[in-house]
């Protein structure tokens, strides 16, 4: 059975932490969903894991909805969420709840996600009015890079801490049914944690929040050149995907690829007659 959003607020309730994690191919959320992974996000970070991007400001809605789509197919049981480009939201809440709308009829995911606290709540509340379920996203937002001068921890002055308290309680007012919290003090995200009826779900935000998040990409180490504080490496598959390339061009090269156990067999007498008489 499907994950539900009322699931989904119901771990809060009773404690039970919310597992995360991205997805942007079919194969990795097939495997993914054979885990039981309760939420799959397909994140905009794709720009960067998958297209080679430096951030995530060129990703456009037809990339997003070509990627939801593959998650898609391969999801019987995770809860898929789809999140809104740059430029897909901020420019009026009629743009922002049409290009909601099609990520989940053209691309078939079943929640979305957007950055930003109070300026985007009442795009929000169109949004959650129309049917749709909506993840917040506030602390270091990706999407604004350039204006933040640079990926960096957000919230660690009283200010900015406060501001980070009006954002989320802005977005739980306009409907959200959960809020990602991204590279901000592990205690700041404690205190939101507690002060919020909806689940946080944390990235870079410490062990307090009610779920985590991660790239997937990151937890299975392929990328070895650059790996982020917050993320934590539980395969080394960038090693792994070098080595079986080098021992494939080792026994192609070598002739002993292929094998007679990949090779097809035939009625070989029977074709050799035909193709000498021919
Ligand atoms: O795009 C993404 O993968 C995200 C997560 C890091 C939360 O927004």
């Amino acid at each position: 059975m499907k994950t539900t959003i009322e699931q989904i607020k119901r771990m809060k309730q009773r404690g039970e932490k919310i597992p995360m994690l991205t997805a942007y191919d079919y194969p990795t959320a097939k495997l993914l969903d054979e885990a039981a992974i309760p939420l799959i996000l397909v994140g905009d970070s794709l720009g960067m894991v998958v297209l080679g991007y430096d951030s995530t400001v060129p990703v456009t809605m037809e990339d997003m909805i070509h990627h939801i789509k593959a998650v898609v197919r391969g999801t019987k049981r995770a809860l898929v969420i789809g999140d809104l480009p740059f430029m897909s939201y901020q420019v009026s809440d009629d743009d922002a709840l049409r290009n909601a709308g099609r990520l989940l009829q053209e691309g078939g995911c079943q929640a979305v996600k957007l950055e930003g606290g109070e300026r985007n709540a009442s795009a929000v509340k169109r949004m959650v009015m129309s049917g749709i379920p909506v993840m917040g996203h506030i602390g270091l937002t990706p999407q604004s890079v350039n204006q933040l001068s640079g990926f960096r921890v957000q919230g660690k002055t009283p200010r900015g801490a406060v501001q980070l308290l009006n954002d989320a309680r802005a977005l739980q007012d306009a409907g959200v049914f959960a809020i990602v919290l991204e590279s901000i003090p592990a205690h700041l995200a404690r205190v939101l944690t507690s002060r919020l009826d909806v689940p946080t779900i944390g990235i870079g935000a410490g062990p307090y929040c009610d779920g985590q998040v991660q790239v997937f990409h990151d937890i299975i180490g392929l990328y070895d050149d650059f790996v982020p504080k917050h993320a934590k490496r539980y395969e080394n598959m960038a090693e792994a995907i070098r080595t079986s390339a080098v021992k494939y061009m080792k026994e192609v090269r070598s002739g002993t690829f292929p094998t007679a156990k990949e090779s097809y067999g035939m009625d070989e007498t029977g074709v050799i007659q035909a193709i000498t008489i021919s």
